[in-house]
């Protein structure tokens, strides 16, 4: 168990938290190395039969030695910026396995996929991949195109995070893509590699990837019979996790899925799972500041802030939260707050929880994706720390910046000085 307690203390593996706070300090990121590879093997172990490329979804978890952890299992990349290339490529990613996704790709990072020939540039418009096609010619090469399809499938997931219904901004709609596939076969500088499809994050249910894949099969079928051959299907993000109560479907259900859908295809098959890679593997730890009951609640009040985790701000989602050191007492309900100068900055809502004291710790769960990658430093506060643990042993993987390196880049206006 990559999270577990031993007499009641919890442990990151082998390594204690309570000790481990000790020394990095709070708020902080923690990550299993054990729990990253069980989960990224298991997309491996399913699709195995498929020869696929398994290319985690960087914006889920963008620290550089997660994606090395990636990297040396074989794993690939999903990138949506320059940045996000620049990290995979950094994190020692080859070309051949990295992805590049995103509605509102600019000249220059296409440019920076083009030059490194990266596997598949996934296009969302028609003006997008007549740039594509510029951008290859200048550089006299060829990009290897996909178009990423809107299929017009409900993900049945929180609204923030459903991206394949037509009303969504992304994707080519369907009724468009077989034109925009005959227009890029046309087009020397691009050679057509694939298509493309995600239809939202946080899935539980495999109907509707069932749904998705059937479409895509169904275009690639009418595309070969029109004499464009596509070599990759690329199947966007991943599978849901277990946050409270979900019963998130397992790799091998998934890939049956894949099995029945797209299987007879013969194709290479690339999936850009995220969440269910890091999500489970790290945790946020964080210290409780104060304790304070008013009439109407009770409130734990904890040095980790909206800006370091902000899912449960931004989309209500629920993480369970842990006491570092379990006593057994008793449970009371209270809100578990941060501090940040906003309402919306709470981790839970009228939560059962042990009654902890101000000085303890708390960890706050499955929070390895979409939490240090969203953080910011909203009210001037640095971003976490972040800690990869490795059986007995931890590194810091990304140390907690000062205030005069958070100053680092501003300066104060060349005038300013004469108006002083
Ligand atoms: N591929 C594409 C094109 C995507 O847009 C995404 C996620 C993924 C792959 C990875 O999906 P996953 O395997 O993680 O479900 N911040 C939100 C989630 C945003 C997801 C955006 N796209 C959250 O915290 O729930």
């Amino acid at each position: 168990m990559a999270f577990h307690y031993q007499n009641g203390e919890l442990f990151a593996e082998q390594v204690n938290l309570e000790k481990l706070a000790q020394e990095v300090g709070t708020p902080f990121y923690c990550y299993s190395q054990r729990k990253l590879a069980d989960n990224f093997g298991a997309y491996m172990r399913a699709l195995a039969p498929f020869h696929p490329a398994v290319c985690y979804s960087v914006k889920a978890n963008a620290n550089l030695a997660v994606v090395r952890a990636i990297a040396a299992m074989g794993g690939g990349a999903d990138v949506v910026s320059g940045g996000e290339l620049y990290l995979a490529l950094k994190a020692g990613m080859t070309p051949d396995k990295i992805v590049f996704s995103g509605v509102g790709k600019t000249e220059a990072e296409l440019e920076a996929a083009v030059r490194h020939g990266i596997r598949q540039i996934n296009v969302e418009s028609a003006e997008e991949m007549q740039l594509l096609a510029q951008v290859a010619q200048r550089l006299g090469k060829r990009a290897n195109v996909a178009i990423r399809v809107n299929p017009d499938v409900d993900a049945l997931t929180h609204v923030k995070i459903t991206t394949g219904k037509k009303e969504n901004k992304f994707g080519v709609p369907w009724s468009e893509a077989r034109g925009l596939y005959h227009a890029a076969a046309q087009m020397p500088s691009l050679r057509v590699a694939g298509i493309a499809v995600h239809i939202g994050s946080q899935l539980l249910d495999l109907e509707p990837f069932r749904l998705a894949f059937t479409r895509i099969a169904a275009m690639t079928r009418q595309l070969e019979q029109d004499g464009i051959t596509l070599e990759n299907i690329d199947l966007g993000g991943g599978l849901g996790i277990n946050y409270n109560v979900e019963l998130p479907p397992t790799c091998h259900a998934y890939a049956q899925v894949v099995r029945e859908t797209l299987g007879d295809l013969n194709k290479n098959i690339i999936v850009e799972p995220g969440r269910s890679v890091v999500g489970t593997a790290g945790i946020l730890v964080t210290r409780v500041l104060y304790t304070k009951q008013t009439e109407q609640k009770r409130f734990i009040i904890v040095d980790a802030g909206m800006n370091d985790l902000i899912r449960p701000a931004m989309y209500d989602a629920w993480h369970s939260i842990l006491p570092v050191r379990r006593e057994g007492v008793a449970p009371v309900v209270a809100d578990i707050v941060g501090p940040i100068c906003e309402s919306g900055d709470v981790f839970a809502k009228d939560r059962i929880i042990e009654p902890v004291q101000s000085g303890r710790l708390l960890a706050i769960m499955c929070a390895g994706a979409y939490g240090e990658s969203m953080a910011s430093e909203y009210n001037f506060r640095p971003v976490p720390p972040e800690v990869l643990v490795y059986k007995d042993q931890y590194a810091v993987v990304r140390k907690r910046r000062t205030y005069d390196e958070m100053l680092q880049g501003q300066c104060i206006a060349p005038w300013a000085e004469e108006q002083a």
